[in-house]
């Protein structure tokens, strides 16, 4: 592929730094992030290159977590460090410890922290009174590796990013939109995201990101209308209706977001060679079809893979010497 408009060496930006959401990186940290995710993911599993070795990754799961958790261990392990998983119920954390005590003691053992999290709050304090780099591993508010992941995935399929269209089909005010409209205005790529009254983007997010968008030349769109966001569309992304944490409103959901299904249909007004992503775990059936999610379009597998090597860019630039 050769993301060679990139600069290929390690993310100096972020030596030492926290990654709690998009919005905090520029865009060069983004690109170079993306440079150094092509040139760890050419060398594929390499024992002999040990970047972080001696370095331990304390990752502190609250919620639920198949990708995350197991492309952070694998990537820590394979450049020579250790990650240790960390159920919040089996850390005093659970018991009543406060995050600022938890916080000064991890750091006294590991070099970097991972964190899921319901509260982006309890993850902001955590990195206050954390001497070690938090990185977040998804919260109420953004899932910034993810996105990476995703930026990275739509470069190798389309060969650029500048200028393409994504449209977001769902729930415009979930981590991922935040994530992706952060993300989308820093490289110069269009968003349109596509809700229903009640769950689209919050204005205070777009501000944040329209700075970007200018700088950029981009557009960021919010819209009820599914046509508008699908028609031109290079990517088509989707992810769950009732994110972790809102399990109790997921009926109600159901019916709020009837009509904003990732289906043929709605791939038939994107551009012939669109693609389709979500971040998974799908709802299958909900807010998109089997048809779809296994069909020519889909990326998506190729984008859960990706996760593992931008996890290791990210360590590398937080953490390695
Ligand atoms: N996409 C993602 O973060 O997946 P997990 O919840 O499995 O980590
Ligand atoms: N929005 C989803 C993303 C899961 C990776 C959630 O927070 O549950």
């Amino acid at each position: 592929m050769g993301i060679n408009i990139y600069k290929e060496k390690p993310v100096s930006g972020i030596k030492g730094k926290d990654l709690l959401g998009l919005s905090e990186l520029s865009k060069d940290e983004i690109l170079d992030i993306l440079a150094l995710t092509e040139s760890v993911k050419k060398r594929g599993t390499d024992l002999n290159y040990q970047p972080l070795k001696g370095k331990t990754l304390g990752m502190i799961f609250e919620k639920n977590s198949t990708r995350t958790r197991v492309s952070f261990e694998v990537a820590i392990w394979q450049l020579g460090g250790y990650g240790l998983f960390l159920n919040k119920n089996d850390l005093q954390l659970g018991r009543g410890e406060t995050i600022e005590d938890t916080a000064r003691v991890l750091s006294r053992y590991v070099d970097g922290i991972v964190i899921r999290a319901y509260f982006h709050e309890d993850v902001k304090k955590l990195a206050e009174y954390a001497d070690v780099p938090v990185i977040n591993g998804l919260t109420d508010f953004e899932h910034p590796c993810q996105a990476l992941a995703d930026l990275f995935t739509i470069y190798e399929k389309k060969k650029r990013l500048n200028g393409l269209k994504l449209a977001f089909i769902g729930d415009g005010n979930n981590n991922m939109a935040t994530s992706l409209i952060f993300g989308c205005a820093k490289v110069g790529m269009d968003i349109t995201v596509a809700s229903p009254k009640g769950y689209q983007p919050k204005k205070e997010i777009v501000n944040i990101a329209l700075r970007d968008s200018i700088l950029n030349n981009s557009k960021i769109i919010v819209t009820e209308d599914v046509k508008e966001a699908a028609e031109d569309a290079d990517v088509i992304y989707t992810d769950v209706w009732t994110s972790m944490g809102q399990e109790s409103e997921a009926e109600e959901r159901k019916k709020a977001f009837y009509g904003y299904q990732v289906n043929e249909k709605l791939l038939k007004m994107a551009k012939k060679d669109v693609i389709v992503m979500h971040c998974l775990p799908a709802h299958r059936g909900e807010e998109i079809t089997d048809e779809v999610i296994d069909g020519p379009y889909s990326v998506v597998f190729d984008q859960a893979e990706n996760r593992l090597h931008v996890q290791k860019a990210i360590l590398i630039s937080i953490m390695g010497d």
